[in-house]
């Protein structure tokens, strides 16, 4: 588990920044403060190469925190260390949208979500895709402007272009991976930007070279993001009144069935462990 929030018990000698009784949250690379991306692989991610936060208590260096967004419970900060950084990042350190991009998120997972909150929270349209007609209802509710059933619809990247008007998308959240790659570059817009973050539908794609030479677009890797990214985006929700979509908590015993119901499909926003 590499996304954990909890309150300081005790600081180390020389720390500074955090006291007892601080709300915190997990960053993602705790070795990877602030600039370029520059940690390669996961061997120093928490839950991935160290121990996660599947766990009451964990000693870590102050890096592997940052504070939480006020008057957020534990469960809620949980969602940022991932699934909130990297939509984040992609919309706001990769990108930088405006109230007058489109942004095309895939599905109605954490990811794609959060995207979805990001983006109308900086006024931008949005185009939501999902698999579900159910779930692209509760989609509007949080702000949807435009709705495609991407099972459905399966040319939904021509339908998205045209939902532009022929302009096509400023930047896509990409996290259907080989199934849907074709139609992101389909709906995408000459200069636009795909954040290439999931591999849902597998790891492997044919990757067409002329219609990316022709709409000039930049296909750009994302893995979460630095700790200062994280700081910023916190920043800004305690500017805000977002608040994160939480579909179900688990308690710890029941971490298999947590992972189980992900795998259904059947959520709908971030599942949480209480403990
Ligand atoms: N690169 C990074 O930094 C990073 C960070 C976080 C996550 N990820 C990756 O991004 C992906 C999404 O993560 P998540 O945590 O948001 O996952 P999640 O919560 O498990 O999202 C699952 C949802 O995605 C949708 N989906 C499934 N297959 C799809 C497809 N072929 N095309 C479009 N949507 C599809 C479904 O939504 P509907 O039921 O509505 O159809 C499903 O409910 C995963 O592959 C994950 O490993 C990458």
């Amino acid at each position: 588990m590499a996304d954990g929030a909890g309150e300081v018990l005790e600081i180390g000698e020389g720390v500074s920044g955090f006291a007892p009784g601080d709300h915190v949250v997990s960053t993602f690379f705790p070795g990877w403060l602030s600039g370029r991306p520059e940690v390669i692989g996961f061997g120093t991610v928490p839950g991935d190469g160290i121990d996660g936060y599947a766990r009451e208590e964990v000693t870590a260096p102050a890096t592997s925190f940052t504070h939480a967004p006020k008057n957020w419970s534990h469960a809620e900060s949980a969602t940022l260390t991932t699934a909130g950084l990297t939509a984040w990042r992609s919309l706001f350190v990769d990108d930088c949208i405006t109230p007058a991009s489109t942004v095309l998120v895939q599905g109605t997972g954490g990811v794609s979500i959060f995207a979805l909150q990001f983006a109308k929270m900086a006024g931008a349209t949005v185009i939501a895709t999902s698999s579900s007609d159910e779930k692209l209802e509760r989609l509007r509710d949080l702000g949807a402007d435009h709705l495609i059933n991407y099972r459905s619809n399966p040319e939904w990247g021509r339908t998205a272009w045209e939902i532009t008007g022929g302009r096509g998308v400023d930047h896509i959240i990409e996290v259907g991976g080989a199934a849907s790659l074709a139609q992101s570059m389909e709906a995408v817009r000459v200069g636009g930007h795909i954040g290439t973050i999931g591999i849902l539908s597998g790891v492997s794609a044919k990757l067409e070279l002329v219609p990316m030479l022709i709409k000039q677009f930049r296909l750009q890797g994302v893995l979460v993001g630095s700790r200062e990214n994280q700081i910023d985006m916190i920043r800004a929700l305690d500017a805000h009144t977002l608040r994160p979509v939480l579909d179900r908590a688990f308690p710890l015993e029941e971490i298999v069935a947590a992972f189980r119901y992900q795998e259904s499909n059947q959520h709908f926003g971030k599942i949480c462990l209480e403990f």
